[in-house]
């Protein structure tokens, strides 16, 4: 109990932009971001689905290095979470220098995490992550697939979300290289067409798109790869993402 309201509280510290910092080496902070986070559209997103390729974790398993996608709710995070921490801090997810621990996840502001199983993943396989709007549910349902088989799920009340961000968060001791990743075959629908929703990303740092289009005039959104950057942390970490905007499309695309 006490680790997961050790990730809980680091990961509100994060959501809330609270200051990282505090005593010795602590910290929460943000890299690297792709996505929609403001959208002042009517439209909400139904459907989404996105397959991170993670690659390597960074060296050394220091707690704790998290990749995810997020869909902002109106008190909370839709949220899988794919962390690199050491080896003890999740009971199923005895991982090693080349793996790690990946579980569907929705934290509530501002504690309450709900979190589906905890599974080992290699850096060098896919994960395929889909998240469904239910009407019964009130929220999202959310997916997670390792080769095929779905391996974590959760379903909660979140209500809907009109965000789809991916996000680099750094906390605690870890410092060091994030190594380049991407998302491939990242697809967004909307609850009704808006031809304007997806052309301008709120969150365009050290992470860029090769192409944003849709082919049904708004209400379906593709993105054949978000590409990250490799980041250095801290150097390339703050309280609210990394520090330098780039381009919305990667250069050469
Ligand atoms: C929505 O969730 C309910 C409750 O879990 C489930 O029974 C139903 O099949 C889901 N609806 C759809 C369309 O998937
Ligand atoms: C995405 O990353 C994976 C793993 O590093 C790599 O094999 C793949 O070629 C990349 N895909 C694209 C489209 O860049």
């Amino acid at each position: 109990m006490l680790t997961l309201l050790v990730l809980v509280a680091a990961l509100v510290a994060c959501v809330a932009g609270q200051r990282g910092g505090g005593a010795g080496s602590q910290h929460w902070k943000h890299g690297p971001t792709f996505g929609w986070r403001t959208s002042r559209s009517k439209s909400y997103i139904i459907e989404a689905e996105t397959t991170l390729h993670p690659g390597l974790p960074p060296a050394g398993k220091l707690p704790r290095l998290a990749l995810w996608p997020g869909l902002d709710t109106k008190d909370g995070l839709v949220q899988p979470i794919i962390v690199s921490t050491k080896k003890e801090e999740y009971a199923k997810c005895k991982t090693t220098e080349t793996q790690w621990c990946v579980f569907a996840s929705y934290l509530k502001y501002p504690l309450t995490q709900k979190m589906g199983n905890q599974v080992v993943m290699e850096g060098t396989d896919a994960l395929t992550m889909k998240f469904k709007y239910n009407k019964t549910v009130g929220g999202y349902e959310q997916w997670l697939y390792l080769k095929g088989s779905m391996v974590s799920y959760v379903a909660s009340p979140t209500g809907m979300s009109k965000s789809f961000y991916t996000d680099v968060e750094c906390q605690q001791d870890h410092v060091g290289v994030v190594k380049a990743h991407n998302y491939t075959e990242t697809k967004i629908t909307l609850s009704e067409a808006d031809p304007q929703w997806g052309l301008n990303p709120s969150n365009h740092a050290m992470a860029c798109a090769d192409k944003i289009s849709t082919p049904d005039g708004g209400k379906t959104w593709i993105v054949p790869t978000i590409r990250v950057s490799e980041s250095v942390a801290l150097r390339d970490y703050t309280n609210s993402g990394a520090v330098k905007p780039g381009p919305v499309i990667c250069a050469g695309r």
